[in-house]
């Protein structure tokens, strides 16, 4: 019962999509566990480029079956055209299993999250404006709506009821915007039912039954480790659990069925939205590192904050997931630098320290202490194993697997496919 679970290292975006659809060819099912139409995947096949935002990668492979479980928030409108724009180009969505249980994201929702912002001003998270955090605070207050409820009009009306009737207050009241009718929200939700049908199922089920038969089950993580609810830098990150722990809850898998946990991690350091950042680059280099590695969100399309690697996450990413395995991506892109600072530890207030502060205000003042590297200027991207690398790349990577604690098992040289150096099997 080989179940895998792939996650962010970092804050987002070091390149899950990729790394989980080169594994989707030899496995059986690939599975969303959180988050929403916030995440942004590209996936290059070919010279195909798709992006994926609430899809699972694996329904690029034929033989995968994508699984979207419970934990997922679910917008109808944005999964149908996700599903549609597929099928032009030829990709088979058949085989798509829903749950029943995930929640719906839905139009109030995202007007909540839009308008929460606004209200909150420069102390605004820079959330992705998907409705994702108001969506997940429903779940907890137990006014979420969920994919089944589509089924039973009854029950969907009161349920919409119930959920609207505060935030019809607090809209035109603290927000002085207009009240949501239930009746327009109950006729939108219930023209997905149909739709969406052929796919609802028992996923934990389903799921649970493929591990007993010797299945491959991948559980893609969404976001990333700082951007975790309970373990990232909040107030400054996502409504859900992107670490290890969140693939058990939202896929309903005990955690004595996962066999490996694999941390992407990129080369160097992004983030989008609000929050600290200590290895932030305001400089050329930050700017190079935007324009080599085409640093610019998938679905907002906002540029990406960039800077150098930072170990001190990277180590906090192998504790909180109990990481077995790094995935390096996107080395080609330190490519041409003479020197790489790597952030080894971090300056607080005059302390030295080696592991993440668990205080807000200490993480706030938190000044990158950097070891320089050095550099290569070969072109890396048709490197196919380690040793094709320059001497000072492969020194590169034994330096940033030495300070974060795991293996690095897979190196990616390129976005495509096949631009990948396999050091270690993850099956
Ligand atoms: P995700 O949200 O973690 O799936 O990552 P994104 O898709 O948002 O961002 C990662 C970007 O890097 C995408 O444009 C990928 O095509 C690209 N990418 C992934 N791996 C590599 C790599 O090894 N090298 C290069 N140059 N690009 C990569
Ligand atoms: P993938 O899966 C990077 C960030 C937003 C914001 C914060 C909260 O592509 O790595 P939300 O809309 O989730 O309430 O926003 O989280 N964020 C991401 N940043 N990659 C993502 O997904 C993200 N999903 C959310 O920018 O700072
Ligand atoms: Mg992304």
């Amino acid at each position: 019962m080989p179940a895998l679970v792939l996650l962010g290292a970092q804050w987002g975006d070091e390149g899950k999509g990729k790394a989980t659809d080169l594994l989707g060819g030899s496995v059986d099912y690939v599975v969303r566990y959180q988050g929403g139409n916030n995440a942004g995947h590209t996936v290059v096949v070919g010279d195909q480029t798709y992006a994926l935002h609430l899809l699972p990668s694996g329904i690029l492979s034929p033989e995968c079956t994508p699984v979207i479980g419970n934990g997922v928030v679910v917008d109808p409108s944005v999964l149908l055209s996700e599903l549609s724009g597929l099928n032009e180009r030829g990709v088979d969505t058949s085989k798509l299993l829903l749950s029943g249980n995930a929640h719906i994201i839905t139009p109030y929702n995202v007007t909540m999250d839009k308008v929460a912002e606004r209200f909150l001003g420069k102390r605004k998270i820079g959330t992705t404006g998907r409705g994702i955090g108001p969506t997940y605070a429903d779940k907890i207050n137990r006014v979420g709506i969920r994919v089944q409820d589509l089924y039973d009009e009854s029950i969907l009306t009161q349920k919409v009821e119930a959920a609207l009737d505060f935030k019809n207050q607090l809209l035109a009241k603290v927000y002085n915007r207009r009240a949501i009718a239930v009746d327009q929200v109950v006729e939108e939700l219930l023209g997905y039912a149909d739709k969406l049908a052929p796919y609802v199922a028992d996923t934990v089920l389903v799921l649970n039954e493929a591990l007993e038969a010797d299945k491959v089950v991948l559980f893609e993580g969404g976001q990333g480790t700082l951007l975790d609810i309970d373990h990232g830098t909040y107030p400054f990150v996502t409504s859900s659990n992107p670490t290890a722990g969140g693939a058990c809850t939202g896929a309903g898998v005990g955690p004595t069925k996962i066999s490996r946990v694999i941390g992407i991690l990129k080369a160097y350091t992004t983030r989008v939205g609000s929050g600290p950042f200590p290895t932030e680059l305001l400089d050329e280099d930050g700017e190079a590192l935007r324009r080599i590695g085409g640093e610019r969100g998938v679905t907002t399309g906002r540029d990406r904050r960039c800077g150098w690697f930072d170990a001190v996450i990277a180590r906090y990413a192998t504790r909180v997931n109990g990481l077995t395995d790094f995935f390096l991506t996107k080395l080609d892109v330190l490519t041409g630098w003479e020197q790489i600072p790597v952030c080894t530890a971090y300056e607080i207030d005059g302390r030295r320290v080696s592991e993440l502060p668990y205080s807000q205000t200490d993480f706030h003042h938190a000044k990158p202490v950097y070891e320089m590297l050095p550099g290569w200027s070969e072109d890396i991207t048709k490197a196919k194993t380690f040793t094709d690398l320059p001497k000072n790349a492969q020194d590169y990577v034994k330096a940033l697997e030495e300070m974060s604690g795991a293996p690095i098992s897979a190196i990616g040289v390129g976005p495509g496919r096949d631009e990948t150096i396999q050091i270690n099997s993850f099956l």
